[in-house]
């Protein structure tokens, strides 16, 4: 057997993680910025401890050589939704990707594993260019409701703890309470769309503010000092009447305002 270099192993893996996540977390800004709900709520990644590696290729009898073959998790990404219903739009943004191949799909989601583990797997291809070329690997996409991951963090830990020995009252226990994050994912569901509009609002809102201050700085620097200060004031008088209508009609009669600024200007 050739000797096992990790640290240039684990490289590359390193690399598609870091990609991946930042990503996946531009694809989240980019939601925000346009003022449209994200169906990421979060995004997590990590490469595989070289010993939790080691690990699984002694309880899956792979040889050492082909850990690369045969192991799909080395590098690993956790998406964390809100609501089930976002799990779905996930899964078709990353399989209408062109920088991802989906390889595989598990539903864990709607045919939970035996443990009561509930989320949605997805294995990719994804290529990294390195200084020999591109490189083309496997990531696993872990997608997950947080009640979901909520529950999986409890008994992953447990797990840890009891190494597979787990006593059938604690078994029973978690059991128990993936029926109760099913209800629980289930009940939010039905308050997604008053939750969505409350926050495309208050992303709407905060939004206008940000461009009627911005409009009010640029104003102050070409126009009237003293008129500048009344519009900032009538600016802080809408503002504590927390109507947002009324703002970004204000809004608008600042971009008219900039507008006769700009035409004098010329
Ligand atoms: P491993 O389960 O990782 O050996 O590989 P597999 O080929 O069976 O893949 P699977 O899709 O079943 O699981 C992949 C990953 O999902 C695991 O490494 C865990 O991170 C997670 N997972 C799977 N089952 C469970 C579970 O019962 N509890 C928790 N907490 N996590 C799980
Ligand atoms: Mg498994």
């Amino acid at each position: 057997m050739e000797i096992q270099l990790w640290r240039e192993i684990l490289e590359p893996y390193a690399m598609a993680v870091d990609e991946l996540v930042m990503k996946f977390q531009h694809l989240m800004v980019e939601y925000k910025t346009n003022g449209i709900y994200s169906p990421i709520e979060r995004v997590d990644g990590r490469v595989k401890r070289i010993s939790s590696i080691l690990d699984k290729a002694q309880k899956k009898q792979i040889p050492i050589e082909d850990i690369e073959g045969q192991l799909e998790d080395i590098a690993g990404i956790r998406i964390i939704c809100q609501f089930v219903e976002d799990i779905d739009k996930v899964v078709e943004l990353i399989r209408n990707r062109e920088d991802m191949e989906v390889k595989k799909e598990k539903d864990y989601v709607n045919h939970a594993k035996a443990s009561g583990y509930r989320s949605y797997h997805m294995i990719i291809y994804y290529t990294i260019q390195t200084r020999k070329g591109p490189k083309r690997l496997k990531a696993e996409i872990q997608i997950r409701t947080m009640a979901m991951n909520f529950w999986a963090t409890i008994e992953h830990s447990l797990q840890y703890k009891y190494k597979g020995n787990m006593p059938d009252h604690l078994y029973e226990k978690l059991l128990k309470a993936a029926e109760a994050i099913i209800v629980l994912d289930h009940e939010m569901s039905l308050v997604r769309e008053e939750i969505m509009d409350a926050q495309n609002f208050s992303s709407h809102k905060s939004r206008v503010i940000s461009d009627i201050l911005n409009d009010i700085q640029n104003l102050y620097k070409v126009g009237n000092k003293q008129e500048m200060i009344k519009i900032q004031d009538e600016f802080y008088r809408l503002y504590q009447q927390d109507d947002l209508e009324q703002l970004i009609r204000f809004h608008k009669q600042l971009d008219i305002i900039a507008e006769g600024y700009r035409a004098q200007s010329l």
